[in-house]
């Protein structure tokens, strides 16, 4: 009699979710898929995506993934496909939320064999969403894996393409720097791509130099793991509030606006904060401070507000590579969860 106990399921909800091994081999993969055609590894396999929030690269390049895999997705976007979840187990279900998490991942989980979520509870307390609620009660609840496609706190799959696309220039990362940059931005952005960016490039060696305004600090806890994996791997991370000393001497500029947690769900004090910092943007001359750098973005991007013209379109960008380095990367993430 066979006694195997089938194997557990595997989630990514973080980067912290997989461990060296898993994000070499995944780097690996993908550079293999990359030069391959069409596959059939998940022929009759169907990916579930359920978006709240707006999406180009992440829904387009999983879709593509699954076809070019032989497999198929769905997609429910929007408050109009889905029901409001709550979260919250053993609750009264008196508010807006109309179907609990526990039944929506367990029903889907018989029809779809992963599910990606890009969808959060938002309360206005940065102590409560920081918890990412509703993606944990995804994975605890959905017998397929679950994969977070941005969350109040992390986007796992953004910084995996981050890390595959600077290694296709570099090579190994180890000892290489990369400035993190803060740039303009009227909207609130999430910190999900900063977040998981920190964290895997300092699990790669690299030096990283976060480079933000006062009162758009990362999350706490998220630096004190990112030195963390510095300390083991012998990178670094400074955290730096002047954008040209940042950029100095650096290998990569990295821009992405995040939110402020000081003004967090106060759009207006947030905006406030924001009056005189037009000049947190990534120009040529800031490029230029760079050890030859590559400048990096993930996209979508305020031309001439966040980055100029002549950044994101010089030969030193390389911003379409990691929004195709989205789909080879996410198929070897596929190929390997399901
Ligand atoms: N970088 C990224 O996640 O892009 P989308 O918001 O378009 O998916």
């Amino acid at each position: 009699m066979d006694t195997m106990e089938p194997a557990a399921k595997r989630d990514l909800l973080s980067t912290e979710d997989l461990d060296n091994d898993s994000v070499g081999n995944l780097l690996e993969l993908a550079a293999h898929m990359q030069h391959r055609g069409p596959q059939d590894q998940l022929k009759g396999k169907t990916l579930g995506l359920l978006f709240q929030d707006p999406s180009l690269r992440t829904r387009v390049s999983f879709e593509v993934a699954m076809i070019q895999l032989g497999g198929s997705a769905i997609v429910l976007s929007s408050a109009t496909d889905v029901y409001a979840f709550e979260a919250e187990s053993q609750t009264v279900m008196d508010g807006v939320a109309e179907e609990h998490v526990k039944d929506a991942a367990r029903t889907l989980s018989r029809y779809v064999d992963a599910i990606g979520l890009r969808a959060a509870i938002r309360t206005g307390n940065w102590e409560e969403d920081r918890t990412d609620a509703l993606l944990r009660a995804y994975s605890q609840y959905a017998s397929v894996p679950v994969v977070n496609l941005q969350s109040h706190m992390h986007h796992p799959c953004q910084a995996l393409a981050d890390i595959f696309t600077m290694r296709q220039e570099c090579g190994d990362l180890a000892g290489k720097t990369l400035t993190l940059a803060w740039t303009q931005n009227p909207e609130p952005q999430s910190l999900g791509a900063p977040h998981s960016l920190a964290l895997l490039a300092a699990r790669m060696g690299m030096n990283v130099k976060v480079t933000h305004p006062q009162g758009f600090e990362l999350d706490g806890e998220i630096m004190d793991s990112a030195r963390a994996h510095a300390d083991e791997t012998g990178g670094s991370i400074q955290v730096m509030h002047d954008l040209e000393e940042g950029a100095r001497g650096t290998d990569f500029v990295y821009a992405r606006s995040w939110r402020s947690l000081g003004a967090y769900a106060d759009p207006d004090r947030e905006l406030l904060l924001k009056r005189s910092l037009d000049h947190w943007k990534i120009t040529s001359d800031i490029l230029a401070l760079g050890n030859n750098a590559w400048f990096l973005h993930p996209l979508p991007v305020r031309r001439n507000l966040s980055v100029t013209d002549d950044v994101l379109d010089g030969e030193r960008s390389l911003i379409y590579d990691q929004a195709e380095n989205r789909l080879h990367t996410q198929k070897a993430l596929l190929v390997s969860l399901m």
